[in-house]
């Protein structure tokens, strides 16, 4: 372990275990990967904690709820239908850190949901701003600061690429611009969020986790999941359990407001402003999206 990690997991460990109340935490794919790491590592860290995990996969959970703590629980959902997400939060009744990991890699195209939404869109961008948008007043009374983390990809959002006239990617849809709006469009809601006087106790981190050696790499057609699974066992990117130290220091820090961190959970100062313009047409789209005709 590299002397920055192991500085940052004792920090963790400190901060963690001294928040008075215990921290009741919401981890939405938390059945694999960066998110279990992270529920794994919080539970580590503070076991008085109360953590939730979010998934579908009940087998995953129950081997990982018992190292969670006596205080966790796992609630099923497919969090890319918003009818769900919506379900699924009227389940949780307190929360002071919600954090986002859910999500896939694939090369298909536009796959709509039962909601005529884009899969990928869904669950990475749509259902993830429900979540936020639903928990917002648990978030906000929440006695250290409501803290909300999205597990996406804080560097290379480019909003000059969005495509304004289409942007649920209704019929312009590629894989470059699915990935561009998912990530530009959770740079600018976080800016919205932030804006908001009521929310002025909630922080809303937006985060890059960098290369990762989770099972993410599964889903993708064998040409491609052979090579990536090659780099992998080779040892290219971190353990999803350094990973998380870096996610939860990402998390843990201090400023309010919104923030993009990097794969070290630092913060990236090199951001360029948005323009207002961006955040409000962001907004809009996204609120009506996710409004309750889904
Ligand atoms: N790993 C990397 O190198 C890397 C790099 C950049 C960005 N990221 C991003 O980081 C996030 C986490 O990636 P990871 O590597 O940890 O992936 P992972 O191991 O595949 O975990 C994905 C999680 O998402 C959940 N999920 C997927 N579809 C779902 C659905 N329809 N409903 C409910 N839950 C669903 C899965 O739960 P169930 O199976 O229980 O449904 C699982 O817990 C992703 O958004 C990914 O894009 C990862």
């Amino acid at each position: 372990m590299s002397s920055t990690l192991r500085t940052i997991t004792a920090a963790n460990a400190r901060i963690l275990s001294a928040l008075n109340p215990p921290p009741k935490v919401v981890v939405v794919g938390g059945t694999s990967g960066i998110g279990q790491a992270i529920a794994l590592a919080i539970a580590q860290h503070c076991p008085s904690a109360s953590i939730t995990i979010i998934g579908r996969n009940e087998s995953a959970a129950n081997t990982i709820l018992p190292k969670l703590g006596p205080n966790s629980k796992f609630l099923r959902a497919d969090v890319s239908l918003l009818s769900e997400v919506r379900a699924v939060t009227q389940k949780i009744s307190a929360v002071d850190m919600l954090i986002m990991s859910q999500g896939v890699l694939t090369i298909a195209g536009r796959t709509p949901t039962a909601e005529n939404i884009d899969y990928k869109l869904a669950l990475h961008y749509y259902g993830r701003t429900l979540f936020v948008q639903e928990l917002l007043p648990l978030l906000r009374s929440s006695p250290n600061g409501g803290k909300v983390l999205f597990i996406l990809d804080s560097k290379n959002g480019n909003p000059s690429k969005v495509n304004w006239n289409d942007m649920a990617l209704e019929t312009t849809y590629s894989l470059a611009s699915a990935a561009n709006h998912a990530i530009s469009f959770t740079d600018l809601v976080i800016q919205h969020f932030a804006s908001q006087p009521e929310n002025a106790n909630v922080t809303f981190t937006h985060a890059y986790p960098g290369g990762v050696r989770t099972t993410l790499v599964d889903n993708l057609p064998f040409y491609l999941r052979i090579p990536a699974k090659g780099l992998l066992a080779m040892g290219v990117g971190i353990s999803p359990e350094e990973c998380a130290e870096y996610m939860i220091h990402g998390i843990l820090g201090t400023d309010k407001g919104w923030r993009c961190v990097n794969e070290k959970g630092e913060n990236i100062s090199k951001k360029k402003p948005a323009q207002e313009e961006w955040i409000t047409k962001v907004w809009e789209h996204t609120s009506q999206m996710i409004s309750s005709k889904h």
